[in-house]
């Protein structure tokens, strides 16, 4: 209990280092007379170096040689310990040169012994205020990051971009050189590697950045943060550059652990103060919310995306001439969209719009949807309501709108001679241009009863012939493009198998 209270009034923790063993009894008896002061000792410059890397220090007091180590090689590792810290240097000699460099290099002030008991206290409150200025304006500055970084995150909805701001922010904020995000497999329990930033290659322990480290597969079974700091950057001949820090944070979401943010700063900067570590404690607490919000987001999507998919199919079931043409339609919307540059968030309503683009059709009769015939102009007309319908199916559903210029305007024509409005060239919205090229194309390739299908070839040579009067010439060529880069999967149109397809299109299967 006494113990307790007195640590609780501790001003700050000193450590004294110098190598004359009378000199430090006489400072750490000054400093212990000045005020309730924590004061730690050390005679050499490696002792001093082993206290700085396991104890929190406020103030370094330190002669200015100690042995074969200047006040140079002090500072720099007392910085690289706790970047906040005051340096004040005691020097037997008032060497100018030597006290210069030392300020310059960020030592708060230097007392040339034999120096008074006052000269130490003004030296010591001096640097203890400016330390304290020093650590307001730090934590004013890590707040306000933190407030960004929470309202960045509450705007994303894809766990891959809250992964990345998680990532980018760490790297910035927290001046390290690597960051990873691993995430927990439920069901395996493993750890992946979900995203990283930085430095993985060719930078020793890149095996804790990547996950495979028992310190990473601790921090899960603990829930616990791990910090492993490394001492002394002693040469080691090693060419890459060596471990400073490394922090691996429990992300937990509902109390679960859910994976482990790895941070790594280099030998090139500092450990990390115990003020970042508590700040990263909280972005790994926020970044595990935010992860946390997207999954259900994206799973809520997918059920979204089922419930269209059996909506879309329950049409196809009726119309027996067309089946699989939403899956094909879709497919090639999606390619000739990502053709012209289209991904993320867009590609995704182009898939929507492509399932979605005929649900209309729903109000459409068995006699006239199945009509193994030319239709009649009556029975033409009441195919023509299919944009309008499916528009007022769908347009109450939030989620949807973004398919509704696909489902409205893929029949309108680009020299205005399509339904249900007669739109002409830039008036029909770009989604009805797209889709149109796409679902005419499809037209033309089915066999209807007929008819027979036409070739590819000879499907594209018409989208050819119509583009700028049918099509908007603009999808056309990119149709062309994506038929000459021969990245079509054929064997998909032809049958519905799919073969190889490339990234973008094989990642939006479903
Ligand atoms: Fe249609
Ligand atoms: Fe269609």
């Amino acid at each position: 209990m006494g113990e307790k209270r007195a640590r609780a009034a501790i001003r700050a923790t000193i450590l004294a280092v110098d190598d004359e063993p009378r000199v430090l009894e006489l400072v750490v008896e000054m400093l212990s007379s000045l005020g309730p002061f924590r004061v730690l000792q050390a005679r050499t410059a490696p002792e001093a170096f082993e206290v700085l890397s396991s104890e929190q220090i406020d103030i370094l007091l330190s002669d200015l040689f100690l042995g074969s180590y200047s006040g140079l090689d002090i500072l720099h590792e007392a910085k690289a310990a706790n970047p906040d810290i005051v340096i004040i240097f005691m020097t037997a000699q008032p060497s100018v040169e030597g006290a210069v460099a030392v300020l310059k290099e960020g030592a708060y002030d230097y007392l040339v012994k034999p120096f008074r008991r006052d000269d130490l206290k003004a030296a010591v409150e001096r640097g203890m205020e400016k330390q304290k200025l020093q650590r307001e304006n730090i934590h004013l500055k890590e707040q306000l990051a933190l407030y960004q970084i929470s309202e960045a995150m509450v705007g994303s909805v894809r766990v891959d971009d809250v992964l990345g701001l998680i990532l980018d922010f760490v790297l910035k904020e927290f001046k390290a050189d690597t960051a990873s995000i691993l995430l927990l497999d439920p069901a395996t329990r493993e750890l992946k590697l979900t995203q990283f930033r930085g430095k993985t290659r060719d930078i020793q322990g890149s095996y804790f950045v990547l996950g495979n480290d028992p310190a990473c597969r601790s921090v899960v079974e603990s829930a616990k943060p791990k910090v492993v700091n490394k001492s002394s950057p002693l040469v080691d001949g090693s060419p890459r550059p060596r471990i400073r820090s490394m922090v691996s944070y429990p992300l937990l979401a509902k109390g679960q652990v859910i994976g482990v943010l790895n941070v790594v700063r280099t030998e090139t900067v500092n450990y990390f103060s115990q003020g970042e570590l508590f700040s990263l404690g909280i972005v790994a607490s926020k970044a595990a919310t935010a992860i946390d919000s997207a999954r259900l987001y994206e799973e809520l999507e997918s059920a979204y995306f089922d419930t269209i998919n059996v909506l879309a199919n329950s049409i196809e079931a009726r119309d027996r001439y067309t089946r699989r043409h939403t899956d094909r339609v879709r497919y090639l919307t999606e390619m000739l969209a990502v053709q012209l540059g289209f991904s993320g968030e867009k590609l995704k309503e182009v898939r929507m719009g492509g399932i979605l683009h005929d649900v209309g059709k729903i109000s459409v009769p068995d006699h006239v949807l199945n009509k193994p015939g030319p239709l009649t102009k009556e029975e033409f007309a009441i195919m023509k309501k299919h944009p309008e319908t499916g528009k007022k199916m769908l347009e109450g559903i939030e989620f949807l709108k973004p398919a509704l210029p696909y489902v409205l305007y893929h029949h309108e024509q680009y020299d205005g001679s399509g339904y249900p409005y007669g739109l002409k060239g830039e008036e029909i919205p770009f989604e009805g241009r797209l889709l149109a090229v796409a679902d005419t194309f499809d037209a033309i390739i089915s066999d209807r009863p007929y008819r027979k299908g036409v070739p590819f070839e000879k499907a594209l040579d018409e989208l050819v012939k119509f583009s700028g009067r049918q099509f908007d010439p603009s999808v056309v060529n990119a149709f062309v493009s994506v038929w000459e880069n021969h990245v079509l999967d054929l064997e998909f149109l032809a049958t519905g198998k799919y073969l190889d397809l490339p990234v973008e299109a094989a990642s939006s299967r479903k």
